[in-house]
């Protein structure tokens, strides 16, 4: 009796025992499952802190999900770390997987797993829904068996070492929501029917060696709220079609080799764009007006373009607290616009912005390299009257009329040099206060000049008033035959003297025209301003300064030699070529013992000199010529000066746009 009470009582216990356990396991993993994930542990390493040999894994396991019946669906390994043991020889290997037949979501980002993707992902693990192996330092190909993962939703392989081809089976993923091979080394050319992937959400190719074009079909992914494509050698321009894309937040194709200019109607239905990032991607052409009404706009960055565009003076009514506008590096122009209010952060650096800087401009904006009236470190004039006069427009010259100081600003970059022009501005000035009152009236004028290479300038020396007996004698106010100033050049002559414009022979590039050195057949040095008639607003120039040196000449002033008016389009002027640069190039020259190509910063002595021969000519100009030359000048005051440098410069260039209006009858 007592036995068989004993062993009923064992049976009892054994059963209650056997009831549970079963019902224990019945909340848990199944054993089969509980096995593959400890194989999974140490085939992959993984400390027992995070997932214990006792524990639960249903229950207790970091990163691991179980559904109602105990069957694991989710493991995220994600952040973990190896074991020391598991550190010596990592693998990508993942086997056991395959006896976990409810697996929907694998994250293993950011976890070391070197080595291909193995084929098990598409051959098993079929009911994967989400699979994310970003950061894992993966190699190899996109194997074509992944696109047999037909539940897959998210496919994360970013941020690996994964080359080849994007396979185009990879389509057939139909739920797919979020594909990102990004920062990988994979190349070839995104699938053409990459639209058939209709529930795309957000697809970043970015940071990839692919070529080719962006395919028109991306425009049929209209649920597609981020696409990113920057930074890959694409090429092409981008089809009008990604005007589809009706849902797109994120446009970012940065970065790439890209041309032509965007579709006028890109953005007609994009309505929910906040992010546009274009930046540095060959972009040429005007922007499509809609860009500027996008009413979630919060970054837009087309920096680093060939955009050439005027900004349209519009607001917007809505509310732009966070907002960011890049337009740097591009070709935009005219004046700034009500449109910047709607920004609080503006990078508008290296375009041809013009006028005022006007209040509503955010403070902190960045503002260098325009033609912009006001903030430091501008363009040079030149460059700006350049640009201005290619788009048949004239630039305002920084709102100055008063010549002299904007011929200056671009010039006056040190403080050095500051000082130096006031000291010898107003030397300048207390010289033609002197020079005046003594300076004999010479106004001169030529007669039967075919040529002034053989005129005594450039000898004299000194710095006082010339003597009468170097002037020409003047004639009376006789109409002008042109034809009969100076020597007749060919076109033909003029590339030979100055070896056909090269580039090595530009002097100067001027506001009336370009300056060339060149020889003549004769020996004779000479400087040659072509003028393009294209190119210049006023045409009528280079005839002012024909009338100009048929009426006067003067030992400070540049002798005349000839001209070449045969073509239709440039007409060419003809100088003498004075040894030595240009004065303001040699005001100006900082000497550098390291590169110091034998020229020498100006002594005072010289500098002196050249006060003096300036005021000498401009005395001239202004008070002994008759009729005199009055500034009136709406161009610069672009006095180009030659000097020798053992003697005084007997003359001086004039590069004469400031001609243009000329002179008049006093
Ligand atoms: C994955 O695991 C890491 C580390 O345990 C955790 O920080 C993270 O929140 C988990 N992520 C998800 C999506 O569960
Ligand atoms: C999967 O489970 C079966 C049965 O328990 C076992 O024989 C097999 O070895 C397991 N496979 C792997 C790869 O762990
Ligand atoms: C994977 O885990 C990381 C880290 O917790 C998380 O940021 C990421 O969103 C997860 N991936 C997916 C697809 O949920
Ligand atoms: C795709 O998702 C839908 C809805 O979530 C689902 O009904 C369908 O079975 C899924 N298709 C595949 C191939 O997983
Ligand atoms: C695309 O991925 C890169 C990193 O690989 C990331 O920097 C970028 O922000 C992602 N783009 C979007 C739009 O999320
Ligand atoms: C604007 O873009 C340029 C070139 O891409 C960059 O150097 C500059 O830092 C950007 N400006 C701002 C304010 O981010
Ligand atoms: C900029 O404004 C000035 C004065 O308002 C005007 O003369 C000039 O034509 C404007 N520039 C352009 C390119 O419209
Ligand atoms: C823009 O329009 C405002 C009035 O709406 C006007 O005062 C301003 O001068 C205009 N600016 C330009 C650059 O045309």
């Amino acid at each position: 009796m007592v036995v068989l009470r004993k062993t009923s009582l064992l049976v009892f216990f054994l059963f209650l025992l056997l009831l549970l356990e079963s019902t224990f396991e019945q909340q848990t993993s199944s054993l089969d499952e509980k096995s593959a994930l400890l194989l999974l542990r140490s085939s992959l390493g993984l400390r027992s802190r995070d997932w214990p040999v006792k524990g639960n894994p249903c229950l207790n396991w970091n990163g691991i999900k179980c559904d109602q019946n105990g069957r694991v669906t989710k493991i995220n390994i994600s952040g973990f770390r190896r074991t020391r043991i598991g550190n010596q020889n990592p693998e990508f290997s993942v086997g056991s997987l395959v006896n976990l037949t409810r697996l929907a979501s694998f994250n293993a980002s950011r976890f070391y797993l070197p080595g291909p993707i193995p084929a098990l992902f598409g051959s098993s693990l079929l009911t994967l829904e989400v699979l994310d192996l970003s950061s894992c330092s993966i190699t190899g190909t996109i194997p074509e068996s992944l696109t047999r993962l037909s539940h897959l939703k998210v496919l994360d392989l970013s941020k690996n070492a994964i080359n080849g081809d994007i396979p185009l089976s990879l389509t057939s993923l139909q739920n797919l929501s979020i594909l990102d091979l990004s920062s990988n080394s994979v190349f070839g050319s995104i699938p053409a029917n990459i639209g058939a992937l209709s529930k795309l959400q957000r697809l970043n190719l970015s940071r990839n060696t692919l070529t080719s074009s962006i395919p028109p079909s991306l425009g049929d992914l209209s649920v597609l709220i981020d696409l990113d494509l920057s930074f890959n050698g694409m090429s092409g321009s981008v089809p009008s079609d990604l005007k589809g894309l009706r849902n797109l937040q994120t446009l970012v194709i940065a970065g790439n080799r890209l041309s032509g200019s965007l579709p006028p109607d890109l953005f007609s239905l994009l309505s929910k764009l906040q992010i546009i990032d274009f930046r540095g991607s060959g972009f040429i052409g005007a922007l499509p007006s809609r860009l500027w009404s996008l009413p979630e706009l919060k970054f837009l960055d087309i920096s680093g373009n060939h955009f050439s565009d005027m900004l349209p003076n519009t607001t917007v009514s809505f509310d732009s607290t966070v907002s960011m506008l890049n337009i740097s590096g591009n070709m935009f122009y005219g004046n700034l616009t009500l449109l910047l209010t709607r920004f609080q952060v503006v990078d508008l650096s290296e375009n041809y912005f013009e006028g005022k800087v006007p209040d509503f401009v955010p403070t902190r904006a960045s503002l260098s390299n325009n033609c912009l009236q006001g903030p430091e470190k501008q363009r040079k004039l030149s460059d700006c009257t350049l640009f201005y006069s290619k788009k048949g427009l004239t630039f305002n010259n920084f709102g100055q009329h008063e010549e002299k100081k904007s011929s200056k600003t671009s010039w006056l970059s040190h403080t050095k040099i500051v000082i130096l022009a006031a000291v010898g501005g107003s030397i300048l000035l207390m010289l033609i206060l002197i020079v005046l009152p003594i300076t004999v009236s010479f106004c001169v004028r030529r007669r039967n000049r075919s040529s002034t290479s053989n005129h005594p300038r450039g000898r004299h020396n000194g710095v006082g008033p010339l003597p009468p007996d170097e002037t020409l004698p003047s004639r009376g106010g006789v109409s002008i035959n042109f034809g009969s100033l100076g020597s007749s050049f060919t076109y033909q002559q003029l590339l030979n003297a100055t070896k056909e414009f090269s580039d090595s022979n530009l002097i100067k590039k001027g506001q009336s025209g370009d300056l060339f050195k060149g020889v003549l057949e004769n020996g004779v040095q000479i400087v040659v301003k072509r003028i393009s008639l294209e190119s210049t607003k006023n045409n009528e120039a280079y005839l002012t300064e024909l009338d100009f040196f048929s009426r006067f000449a003067h030992p400070r002033i540049i002798p005349f030699v000839g001209k070449s008016l045969e073509s239709a389009t440039h007409k060419f002027l003809v100088y003498k070529y004075m040894l030595n640069r240009d004065l303001p190039s040699s005001l100006f020259y900082k000497s550098n013992s390291l590169v110091d190509n034998g020229l020498r910063s100006l002594d005072w002595i010289t500098r002196l000199k050249i006060a003096l021969g300036v005021a000498e000519g401009l005395a001239y100009l202004h008070h002994d010529c008759s009729p005199s030359v009055v500034h009136r000048y709406e161009k610069p005051f672009l006095l180009l000066f030659f000097y020798f440098q053992d003697t005084i410069s007997s003359s001086l260039i004039l590069s004469l746009p400031m001609f243009t209006k000329g002179y008049s009858s006093k």
